[in-house]
């Protein structure tokens, strides 16, 4: 129901075009410019800036604020609250779980860890140095050969079957394409670990010795999944929408998202962050000073990694969280003046004392801290976005329900169009 109506005015000639505005239930109006095309134009939003795609009822941000909401609850309430098991429930589902609930829905996804065995055979295909990314995209693509069994997407229960067995299984993949990396043996999953104990379990035992889990570790990878699970709109999740417009089975469409996911700017920026306080090297103020005038410079490509945000034009509320868990992590290991984190903090320190970034608004992101986090609990630089992949596997698979749901309609924007007018082929 519209709540008011905006006017567009075109000139040569003139025409008044009345398009309804609607409001959702928090954030910006939208205009709805639907009826535009049958009066011969079309809107221009190259990177979406100002397009709402859909309607959504999962996550909200309101980026000025630094607001993130999972159906409502804050971010930081969830992530002191809940876990991650329980907040896949309430993406996919709209609601918190009840007891009982929460304990069928846990042990349904506990009893679909494993992978076909023949899904082992994928990975000899794979260069021992292969990035674990490459393999998630294929391999999570590939299981649709295996569990064809569900995919009609019309169906409601075939889809939460598909959704189960994605979140269930993306650990166990993970953990291989790790395993397979060092040339060691797969483990199987632990039916008696939770969610994270048992990601931790495949990542790091063996068979030679017993491998106990660290319940500070197993803590802090379920609040990373827990901050990564959803964050509306963003590029990947936006490829997961288009690809499922079309009827594509759930593994194509979580595989498409993963392939979007790796970019840099995207799920890629933690490994990035990384890679550049290694670069830093140490934290003399005149080192790390030449490091932000490189970010500072135009004429240089180098941005400061782990900072800015497309929506966050003040704080991302996940990286507070981020920034307590790191401490947390590092106190542990006996280590809490660790030389990368003292790096982060000082670079975090005079970025945000700095005109540059102060005017642009930019701020330390989720990925600025998780980087140090992972890090310090052993796992490799090449690994972070994969577990931002299976954080983020509950996010993509909610909007795609969601989507089937809904209205749906195939995903196909609009150009326009500047390359040479008809012109004929030469005699
Ligand atoms: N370092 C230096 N300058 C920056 C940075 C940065 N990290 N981010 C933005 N800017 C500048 C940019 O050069 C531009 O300056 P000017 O107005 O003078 O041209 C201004 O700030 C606005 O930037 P923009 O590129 O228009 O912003 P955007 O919304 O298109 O980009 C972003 C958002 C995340 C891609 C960008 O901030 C960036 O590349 N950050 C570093 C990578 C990163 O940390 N990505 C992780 C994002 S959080 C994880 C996720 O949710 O996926």
């Amino acid at each position: 129901m519209a709540k008011r109506t905006a006017k567009l005015i075109l000139t040569e000639p003139d025409t008044v075009i009345d398009l309804p505005v609607y409001g959702g239930s928090l954030g910006h109006d939208v205009i709805d410019v639907r009826a535009l095309v049958s009066k011969g134009v079309f809107t221009y939003d190259p990177g979406f800036m100002s397009t709402a795609a859909c309607e959504s009822a999962i996550t909200f941000i309101d980026g000025a604020q630094g607001v993130l909401m999972h159906r409502g609850y804050p971010i930081e309430q969830l992530a002191a609250q809940s876990n991650y098991v329980e907040l896949c429930y309430l993406l996919l589902f709209g609601e918190l779980p009840t007891p009982e609930a929460y304990r069928q829905f846990e042990a349904r996804i506990r009893n679909h860890t494993m992978v076909h065995g023949q899904i082992a055979n994928f990975f000899q295909g794979f260069r021992r140095d292969a990035h674990p990314m490459a393999i998630l995209c294929g391999v999570v693509g590939g299981l649709a050969a295996f569990y064809h069994d569900h995919l009609d997407t019309a169906d409601s229960e075939d889809r939460l079957i598909s959704a189960i067995r994605l979140v269930a299984k993306m650990p166990t993949i993970a953990a291989m394409s790790y395993k397979y990396a060092l040339g060691q043996p797969f483990r199987q999953p632990r039916n008696d670990l939770s969610y994270a104990e048992n990601f931790l379990h495949m990542m790091f035992s063996t068979p030679c010795e017993p491998y106990e889990v660290n319940p500070v570790f197993a803590k802090a990878l379920d609040r990373i999944l827990m901050l990564h699970a959803d964050h509306e709109q963003n590029a990947s999740t936006s490829t997961v929408r288009l690809a499922g417009s079309t009827g594509a089975n759930p593994f194509a469409c979580i595989s498409a998202g993963i392939a979007a996911l790796w970019g840099p700017a995207h799920g890629g920026a933690n490994e990035a962050v990384l890679d550049m306080l290694e670069q830093i090297g140490d934290d003399s103020e005149a080192n790390i000073q030449r490091f932000i005038d490189k970010a500072k410079d135009r004429n240089d490509p180098f941005r400061l990694m782990g900072f800015g945000h497309r929506v966050y034009s003040s704080f991302d509320p996940r990286a507070r969280v981020m920034k307590e868990t790191c401490d947390q992590v590092l106190a542990e290991l006996g280590n809490p003046d660790d030389p990368t984190l003292r790096i982060a903090k000082r670079v975090e320190q005079i970025a945000l004392e700095d005109d540059y970034f102060i005017q642009r608004k930019l701020y330390p992101n989720v990925d600025f801290y998780s980087g140090i986090i992972l890090r310090a609990m052993g796992i490799p630089t090449n690994m972070f976005t994969v577990i931002f992949a299976v954080a983020r596997t509950i996010g993509w698979i909610s909007h795609w329900n969601e989507m089937i749901d809904g209205d749906l309609k195939i995903g196909r924007p609009r150009q326009l169009y500047v390359g040479p007018p008809r012109r004929n082929y030469p005699d």
